[in-house]
């Protein structure tokens, strides 16, 4: 049908015969003259359709925003070129124009703002724009540098089941009923984790895939309930191995995909440190605010909040610089107050140093007047505050505070505007191996529960649970958890251990994981490996905020898909067959 792309005329064409299909972007009419721009998948070219041209110009009576147009013509130079597009030189005068399609009613102008559920709705059209045709595109060119920096070097693509058994990402599983085993169900997994654990003691040595996850979660901007990872596992390695070479993969495709130069080699920091200077397990290096920890300097204070919390063998105290804070005005402040409340805060006090020169006289807080001057003085020296700053406080547990503190750090940077503009990746290492989770009065997995633990021997992972650090690890890229992964366990009795650890008894261990205790127990290797999420990465080089304007059919945070409409009840008959009866509400 056509001869040549929108986006590919040039001057070796002109003169020349050619024939374009794409889609009419705009439409103006000069004294009889009809100036077409012509869009597809390349890009925008000027069409001319002139009045002497009768049939070309009937074919356009009516044709408008996003006609489907076939157009033969002869290319010609621009009497004004249009510098903003890359065809702007040319442009091509019709012989003969072809209604393809008319589009009608268009529930949106594809030039203009639009709220994203309208765009959602109807994706055919937004996906049309030429930001959303860069974004996918940019997506499509990092899996095509993964995977061609993956083969280069041995790794096997290998599929793994999606109708499968629950595999514990700590999310909840979504289910499907069997409809051959009535009362039976498969779960979607939330990772290939197990499988490519079995294909490492099955002796694949080094295995990729590209792998659809799903997990029932809250959904966010970074976060949706299908996506994609980049799942990798390595036999006979340790942590180093795995993380220098998905490092230099992750260097080459930044610098092949965006141009990008990240560091070499990328910092690393243990998750006690991060939490400490930054109050996150993925600090946002871009931002230089840190977070500083006051506690000995106020556990005498009159302010029961911070004694009480500094005395605390689990609390922290801490202060956070805001360079320029004085002139917060109190709104922003309530903000701030309220975005940290979301975080567990209890209450956010701050200072405002008007004058560091003054002393008590030079500072503004609700809170001064419980402080002697000698802890107000230290208070000033050890977060280095000047005239102008603002400081804020955090007081609670370790855990608590150190999160609502590193949202406040996040929000107060972008605020002030002390996001650098740069690449900062890093490591981040030497997770706790459990949690604590007070309401259940149990142990989780920070990562997962095939984590394998630093101490390599039962006994003494058993003699201090609540001190164990893990072997896992994640890249952070910007403040983005963009990969996850670690070393596993891969002797039966550490894994017996940790799922005991986990309150997971050894009948209902049997029960889930069976099929690993027995492969664990057949010559299973030391392994390990990383996945890394493919949206957020694409996202990332994208320039995109969020992980939905690089998936084609993404859902909504309310997890629904606008376009499809799914969810959606299905019949009687059909829940009959899946053995299924839903409950009222
Ligand atoms: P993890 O759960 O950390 O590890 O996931 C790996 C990476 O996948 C991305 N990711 C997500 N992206 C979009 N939406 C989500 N709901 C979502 N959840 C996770 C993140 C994350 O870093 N099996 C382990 C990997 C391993 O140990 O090898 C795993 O799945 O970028
Ligand atoms: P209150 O005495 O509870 O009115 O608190 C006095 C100031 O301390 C207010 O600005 C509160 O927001 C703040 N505040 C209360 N609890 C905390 C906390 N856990 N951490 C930091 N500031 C707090």
């Amino acid at each position: 049908m056509r001869s040549h792309y929108c986006g590919q005329i040039d001057a070796a064409l002109i003169d020349r015969e050619i024939a374009l299909c794409g889609w009419v972007d705009t439409r103006r009419d000069h004294g009889g003259v009809v100036f077409l721009d012509l869009r597809d998948h390349t890009g925008i070219v000027q069409v001319v359709v002139e009045p002497d041209n009768a049939a070309a110009y009937a074919a356009l009576s009516g044709a408008s925003y996003e006609w489907c147009l076939r157009v033969t013509g002869t290319v010609r130079r621009r009497i004004a070129a249009n510098e903003r597009i890359a065809t702007g030189a040319f442009e091509v005068l019709a012989a003969r124009v072809e209604v393809l399609n008319a589009a009608r009613d268009l529930p949106f102008a594809l030039h203009e703002p639009t709220n994203e559920e309208t765009r959602l709705a109807q994706r055919h059209l937004d996906l049309r724009r030429p930001e959303m045709q860069h974004a996918l595109r940019t997506r499509t060119r990092l899996v095509q540098a993964l995977r061609r920096w993956l083969d280069a070097r041995g790794f096997q693509d290998i599929e793994t089941p999606i109708l499968t058994k629950a595999t514990p990402e700590g999310a909840r599983d979504f289910l499907v009923p069997a409809r051959m085993h009535a009362g039976e169900f498969y779960a979607l997994p939330q990772s290939p984790q197990l499988f490519k654990q079995l294909l490492m003691i099955a002796g694949f040595d080094r295995y990729y895939q590209i792998a659809r996850c799903f997990r029932d979660e809250a959904l966010r901007a970074d976060r949706q309930l299908e996506f994609t990872q980049l799942d990798m596992e390595f036999a006979f390695v340790d942590e180093r191995v795995v993380q220098d070479t998905v490092e230099a993969m992750i260097r080459e495709v930044f610098r092949e995909i965006g141009g990008i130069g990240l560091a070499d080699p990328f910092p690393r920091m243990t998750w006690q440190e991060a939490m400490t200077r930054y109050g996150s397990d993925k600090p946002d290096l871009r931002i230089a605010m840190e977070l500083t920890d006051i506690a000995s300097l106020v556990r005498r204070s009159e302010f029961k909040v911070f004694s009480e919390w500094a005395g605390a063998a689990d609390g922290r105290v801490i202060a956070l610089r805001a360079p320029g804070g004085a002139a917060l005005s109190r709104k922003v402040i309530d903000d701030c107050t309220a975005h940290v409340a979301k975080f567990g805060a209890k209450g956010l006090a701050w200072m405002k140093i008007e004058d560091a020169g003054k002393g008590r006289e030079g500072i503004a807080s609700p809170i001064a007047k419980f402080l002697d001057d000698a802890a107000l003085a230290a208070i000033v020296r050890s977060t280095g505050a000047q005239s102008g700053d603002a400081l804020f406080f955090g007081a609670g547990p370790f855990r608590t505070a150190s999160e609502f503190m590193g949202a406040l750090r996040l929000k107060l940077g972008q605020h002030l505007g002390l996001v650098e503009n740069a690449w900062r990746p890093l490591w981040v290492t030497d997770f706790p191996m459990f949690e604590r989770d007070v309401d259940e009065n149990r142990y989780v997995a920070l990562h997962h529960p095939f984590t394998a633990p630093k101490v390599d021997d039962v006994a003494a992972l058993r003699a201090n649970p609540a001190q164990a650090v893990s072997r896992g690890y994640d890249m952070v890229l910007n403040g983005n958890e963009i990969g996850g992964g670690s070393i596993r366990i891969h002797r039966a009795d550490m894994q017996r251990a940790v799922f005991d650890l986990l309150g997971i008894t050894a009948e209902e261990a049997e029960a889930k994981f069976g099929f690993l205790l027995r492969a664990l127990g057949h010559g299973a290797p030391p392994h390990g490996g990383i996945a890394f999420g493919i949206d957020r990465l694409a996202a990332l080089l994208a320039g995109v905020e969020s992980i939905r304007e690089v998936i084609a059919f993404p859902k909504t945070t309310g997890a629904r898909c606008l376009l499809t409409g799914a969810p959606s009840p299905v019949p009687d008959a059909q829940l009959a067959e899946v053995h299924i009866a839903v409950r009222a509400k």
